[in-house]
């Protein structure tokens, strides 16, 4: 990976999901997946999260596209609904790492779709744009964004947690990595989860 920008547009489909760039036709099904505890609560998202909130969110994330500084898609499963939301950002080439992030709407949980969404974005990463060390940074409070790094090959690093400020007080957040090459065989089980889910095959 160069210090070139992230590629853009940019849709990825596979494992029974759609990643597809936001478009402002996104802005109330944005608010309705956003505005909600748990995002309040595990993400730096602002809460309440209203129209305005929305509005600054997209447009944030249109100058991080078009700048080439961030990948930041919508998670849908054929291209239209967004039910969720996967992000890669703070790409350093020199190391040939970046971080990635994952949210789902609340209705939408617990069917595989986080899990679908990283495993792709991860396999983009590592193939097309080459990084070899992918981070995750989660609050150990948080059962299910651990069980989605897990289940997707990434482990917890020991590096020092990192203190955050939030919304409950004092807390900290876990580095995990996915090292590419490293025991991905756990991830490659996972590969067909989601599409068995929806009745269809990658
Ligand atoms: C974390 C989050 C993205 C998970 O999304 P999801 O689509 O429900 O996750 P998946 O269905 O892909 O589940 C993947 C694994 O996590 C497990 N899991 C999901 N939610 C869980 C929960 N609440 N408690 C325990 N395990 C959970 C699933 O059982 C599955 O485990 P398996 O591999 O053993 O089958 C979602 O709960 C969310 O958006 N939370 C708020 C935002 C957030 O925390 N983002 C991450 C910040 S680091």
């Amino acid at each position: 990976m160069t210090a070139s920008p992230l590629p853009h547009p940019l849709r990825l489909a596979g494992n029974g999901v759609v990643l597809r760039e936001w478009t402002p036709d996104d802005l109330e099904e944005l608010v309705a997946l956003l505005d909600e505890p748990d995002i309040a609560r595990w993400t730096p998202m602002p809460s309440p999260f209203d129209l305005a909130a929305g509005l600054a969110y997209l447009e944030r994330a249109r100058q991080g596209r078009l700048t080439g500084r961030r990948i930041q898609l919508a998670i849908t499963t054929e291209g239209r609904e967004p039910l969720g939301e996967v992000l890669l950002f703070g790409v350093n080439p020199a190391r040939r790492e970046a971080e990635l992030g994952y949210l789902i709407g609340a209705p939408y949980r617990r069917r595989g779709l986080a899990a679908a969404a990283l495993a792709l974005l991860t396999d983009y990463a590592c193939g097309p744009l080459r990084l070899s060390r992918l981070l995750l940074r989660i609050d150990p409070g948080n059962t299910a964004s651990t069980a989605v790094a897990r289940r997707c090959g990434y482990r917890l690093t020991g590096e020092p947690p990192i203190p955050q400020a939030g919304p409950h007080g004092a807390t900290s957040l876990d580095t995990w990595e996915y090292v590419d090459g490293l025991p991905g065989a756990r991830r490659d089980r996972l590969r067909n989860v989601a599409s068995r889910r929806y009745g269809r095959r990658t």
